[in-house]
């Protein structure tokens, strides 16, 4: 990797050991050292963002420090502060999902927070279902996982995509993390230590961080009935099936 490095980046990463990484999903190569994380992807929409949501968010929550970004051609590389603690997907969270689930409650009220004035991004519906409608023209279809939600209801990407236009939900804005499942979140000493993964973060519905809490809540859980409940006891909220479907599904388009 180092010899398409951008100069500025290798001037911090050169003669240093590192291990790449294998749990990001989306395409991105990630490299850690001791200290810092390089995150390496083509230029989209969603890392230009992230660099500069790192940036907003500095001060307002626990965040990596940036310590270079540079665009290189297609590429975008960002250079950044390693987030103390463990993935709450980490042994030592799923091992304790009583833990597990109070962190990942925290981790939303920590969002919600946050002073949404002069937030650079929207992600609200208006936002997300132009995107969606860009992704299905652009010939989006769905995962290969069975798992995949909607596909039993839904003929294709287009069938969803219009009932999506057609259902949707009153919207309460809070800040959103955009992307808020277990590997996003770093846990130390019984607290949260770390937000990562911020592309999609921006001004959204509270439901939008929620849906994607419960889903991956369950997907690393087994689908235990009794933590989801303990995360709305711990919100102390009911939960709203109905938006958390929605989000979940609107998911399935990104
Ligand atoms: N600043 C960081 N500190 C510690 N680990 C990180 C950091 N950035 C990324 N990682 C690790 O790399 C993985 C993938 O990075 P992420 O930004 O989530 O990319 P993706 O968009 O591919 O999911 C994370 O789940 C985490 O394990
Ligand atoms: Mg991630």
């Amino acid at each position: 990797m180092k010899r398409t490095l951008p100069e500025r980046i290798r001037e911090y990463t050169e003669h240093r050991e590192y291990r790449k990484d294998t749990i990001g999903r989306s395409g991105s190569e990630i490299f850690c050292f001791s200290d810092m994380v390089l995150k390496a992807e083509r230029e989209k929409n969603e890392s230009r963002s992230e660099h500069e949501m790192l940036r907003w968010l500095q001060g307002r929550l626990p965040v990596p420090e940036i310590i270079c970004a540079e665009k290189n051609g297609d590429m975008r590389y960002l250079l950044m502060t390693k987030v103390r603690g463990k993935m709450l997907c980490d042994e030592q969270y799923l091992s304790n999902p009583r833990l597990l689930v109070h962190l990942l409650a925290e981790g939303l009220k920590m969002l919600w927070t946050v002073d949404i004035n002069g937030c650079p991004f929207k992600r609200h519906l208006d936002y997300k279902l132009e995107q969606a409608s860009l992704r299905v023209a652009g010939g989006l279809e769905f995962d290969e996982d069975p798992d995949t939600y909607g596909r039993e209801e839904f003929e294709s990407p287009e069938e969803l995509l219009l009932w999506l236009k057609e259902h949707r939900p009153e919207e309460e804005t809070v800040f959103s993390h955009g992307d808020y499942c277990l590997p996003n979140l770093f846990a130390e000493d019984n607290t949260i230590s770390g937000f990562i993964d911020l592309g999609r973060a921006g001004t959204a519905d509270i439901w939008q961080d929620i849906a994607l809490c419960v889903r991956s809540l369950e997907y690393n859980t087994g689908k235990n009935e009794g933590c989801v409940n303990l995360l709305f006891e711990e919100l102390g909220m009911a939960p709203d099936w109905d938006k958390i479907r929605y989000y979940i599904l609107l998911d399935e388009l990104f």
